[in-house]
């Protein structure tokens, strides 16, 4: 069955040179069963025609609130109302700041305005607009208010930099509009997620660590959310933003990660470790700078506990999701984590191969579960995690309808 079947989409475009991919998307939304809509700013009409807008959504397209014409045959208030769901993509910084501030002054903010439909939003600028504090604050203020935000994603922009700004592709943002209208994979469930590298002090400026980024915790975080979870993310010290409707609990040390996550787990039905724990922390911090001395220097080095070990251990403990980062051997040492720390699943990647693992924005997965596996062939970490959550629902709740039976 197609996704979106009878599902009334009203796209709106803004502003901005990725309203060319808008074209795409009202296409794939008709392909996933959409009835599309579209409604676009006078910015708009500068980047991509109302007309080719007209031919793949197989309707006249609106721009204007004071439209005689159009408003005979669908009023605003009524094309507010028509609506299931409300997409803007591209949404330009400037349409966000309106939307932030309650603006009517055009007819796609005042549907905003209008109806009661849920509303998504893919921005889409320059990676310093999106960092900017006025537009991160007018995101916080629309997340506050239960819009979504669909990405942006990260990568080459059109002005020629490269970070955060990116509308996320069209073929990604179908499934987070179908997601809008499923009760949540994770609906009532309380996730915890752990995330990052964590820093084990040698002396006051130095520190054992590794090249975790936390993306891939950040994603399985995020893609929690999206499926409905209540989701808390502890994280090692990292360089990212924190996910819209997720509770962050930030550590250094191993010894920190492990007590917020030990405090924290029983409360939880999932337990999902992608952090890269130090497995030593050095047996003596020292209180000042080390001076340098001639010859060798050593370091003892003493165990770290075990956070996911200790998780699955527990007397009630969650449905617990352990990853291993291996270099050689990925099948059998994954295996024999899972089956060493008693794990429900275990997500094994390889970390010594270029583009995935530590600090990458893709990844691939092999996935390991009592009696199963399958490969998330690669792809972006945010596609995977949303894949990696839909398995980890499926098989909490087969263990749950077991339990239960
Ligand atoms: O953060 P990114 O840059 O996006 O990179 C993602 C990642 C490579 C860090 C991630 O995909 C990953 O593999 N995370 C686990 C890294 C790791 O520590 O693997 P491991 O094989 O050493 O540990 C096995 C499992 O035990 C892991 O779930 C780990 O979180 C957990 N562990 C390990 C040691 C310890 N003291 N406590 C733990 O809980």
């Amino acid at each position: 069955m197609q996704s979106l079947t009878n599902k009334r989409i009203l796209l709106g475009i803004t502003g901005g040179i990725a309203a060319y991919k808008s074209a795409d998307l009202t296409r794939r939304l008709r392909e996933a069963g959409a009835d599309v809509r579209v409604v676009m700013t006078r910015a708009a009409t500068e980047f991509i025609t109302p007309l080719t807008l007209q031919a793949l959504s197989g309707h006249e397209v609106r721009l204007d609130i004071f439209d005689p014409h159009a408003e005979a045959a669908m009023g605003h208030i009524e094309l507010a109302r028509w609506a299931d769901a409300v997409l803007i993509a591209p949404t330009s910084a400037d349409f966000m700041a309106r939307l932030a501030h309650g603006r009517a002054d055009d007819l796609l903010s005042t549907l905003c305005l209008a109806t009661a439909a849920p509303l998504a939003l893919a921005p889409a600028m320059n990676r310093q607009m999106w960092l900017n504090q006025a537009t991160q604050a007018n995101k916080n203020i629309l997340e506050q208010r239960g819009i979504r935000l669909f990405g942006p994603g990260e990568g080459s922009q059109a002005c020629g930099e490269i970070g955060p700004g990116r509308m996320l592709e069209p073929v990604d943002i179908v499934p987070l509009v179908a997601a809008l209208f499923e009760v949540g994979l994770l609906s009532g469930l309380r996730v915890l997620v752990s995330a990052g590298p964590t820093r084990e002090a040698l002396d006051p400026v130095r520190y054992i660590s590794n090249r975790s980024s936390g993306k891939m915790g950040y994603a399985l975080a995020e893609a929690a959310a999206e499926a409905g979870a209540q989701v808390t993310l502890v994280s090692g010290p990292v360089a990212l933003a924190t996910p819209g409707r997720v509770a962050r609990v930030d550590v250094t040390s191993a010894k920190e990660m492990h007590e917020a996550v030990l405090a924290r787990a029983p409360q939880h039905d999932i337990f999902i470790s992608a952090a890269a724990v130090a497995d030593y922390h050095a047996a003596e911090s020292a209180p000042r700078k080390m001076k340098k001395t001639q010859g060798k220097l050593a370091l003892a080095l003493l165990r770290n506990p075990d956070i996911l070990e200790d998780v699955a251990a527990l007397p009630q403990a969650p449905f617990t999701v352990g990853f291993a980062a291996e270099t050689e051997n990925l099948e059998l040492n994954a295996q024999a984590k899972r089956a060493a720390k008693k794990l429900d699943m275990i997500a094994a990647n390889w970390v010594n191969q270029p583009g995935l693992g530590f600090d990458s924005d893709e990844n691939e997965l092999k996935l390991f579960w009592e009696g199963g596996g399958r490969l998330l062939p690669r792809a972006s970490k945010a596609r995977l995690a949303r894949e990696l959550i839909a398995i980890i629902a499926e098989k909490y709740h087969a263990k749950h309808t077991t339990q239960n039976s």
